[in-house]
C-alpha cells in the first residue's frame, strides 16, 4: 500500500479547499492503493523557515522542523489541495516545501487547485512546478484544477461532489498510483 499524504496548503480557517481535501481523502481510501492521511497545514502551524542550517543538510533544530520532516519522511506518494492566491501558489505551500528538502525527493505527487476565479488556479500550479523540480518531487498527470470552488460547497461546509469531478479527482489518484507502483519497492511495504 502506497502511504499517501493528501495536504490542504490552505492556513485560513474559512478555507475553501479543506471540505477539497477531505474528500479527496475520502476518494483515496476507496481507491485500495492508498493508506491515505490528511495533513492539514493550519494544524501543522509551521512557522516560517528559521532554522539556522540548510535544509538540504537535514540537520533541524527546532522541534517544528523535525515534526514537519516527519510527517513528509513517512509518506510514499502525495496529493497536494493547493489554493491560489493573487495569481500564484501560496506563501504557507512555499515554505512548507523549503522547510525540508530530502524528505520530498523522488515522491510522485498529485496536483489539485482551486480558486475563485474561472482558472481555477491553473496557473499557481504551473507556478509551482521549478520548485517541486528542486526538491525533486515527481508531478504526476492528470491534474485538477476547480474553478468556483465555493460553489462545490454545500450549506454545511462539505464538498458537494458531481460526477463530472469525481471523474477527475479519480484520474488524478490514478496517476499517483501509477507512478507510485513505478518506485521502487518501500523498505516498509508488506510482502
Ligand atoms: C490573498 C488571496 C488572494 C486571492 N487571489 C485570487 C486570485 O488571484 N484569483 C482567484 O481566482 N481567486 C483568488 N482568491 C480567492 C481564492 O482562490 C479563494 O478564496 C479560495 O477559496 C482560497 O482558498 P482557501 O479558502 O482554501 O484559503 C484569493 C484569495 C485570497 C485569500
Amino acid at each position: 500500500m502506497t502511504r499517501l499524504h493528501i495536504i490542504s496548503f490552505s492556513t485560513r480557517l474559512t478555507s475553501s479547499g479543506r471540505p477539497l481535501a477531505h474528500w479527496i481523502t475520502e476518494l483515496a481510501a476507496a481507491h485500495g492503493a492508498f493508506e491515505p492521511t490528511l495533513i492539514d497545514l493550519r494544524e501543522v502551524a509551521l512557522p516560517f523557515l528559521d532554522e539556522p542550517g540548510l535544509p538540504s543538510d537535514g540537520h533541524y533544530v527546532h522541534q517544528h522542523a523535525k515534526d514537519w520532516s516527519a510527517v513528509i519522511d513517512a509518506a510514499d506518494a502525495f496529493v497536494f489541495v493547493m489554493p491560489m492566491y493573487n495569481g500564484g501558489f501560496t506563501a504557507p505551500l512555499k515554505n512548507a516545501i523549503d522547510t525540508l528538502y530530502h524528505e520530498w525527493q523522488d515522491k510522485p505527487v498529485g496536483l489539485i487547485s482551486y480558486s475563485t476565479g474561472s482558472s481555477g488556479g491553473a496557473p499557481a500550479l504551473e507556478m509551482i512546478r521549478p520548485v517541486l523540480a528542486r526538491v525533486g518531487l515527481r508531478p504526476t498527470a492528470p491534474t485538477l484544477s476547480i474553478p468556483a470552488i465555493e460553489n462545490h460547497l454545500d450549506e454545511a461546509g462539505h464538498l458537494r461532489a458531481t460526477a463530472g469531478l469525481t471523474d477527475q479527482a479519480r484520474a488524478v489518484l490514478a496517476g499517483v498510483a501509477q507512478s507510485a507502483a513505478a518506485l521502487p519497492e518501500q523498505a516498509h511495504a508488506v510482502a
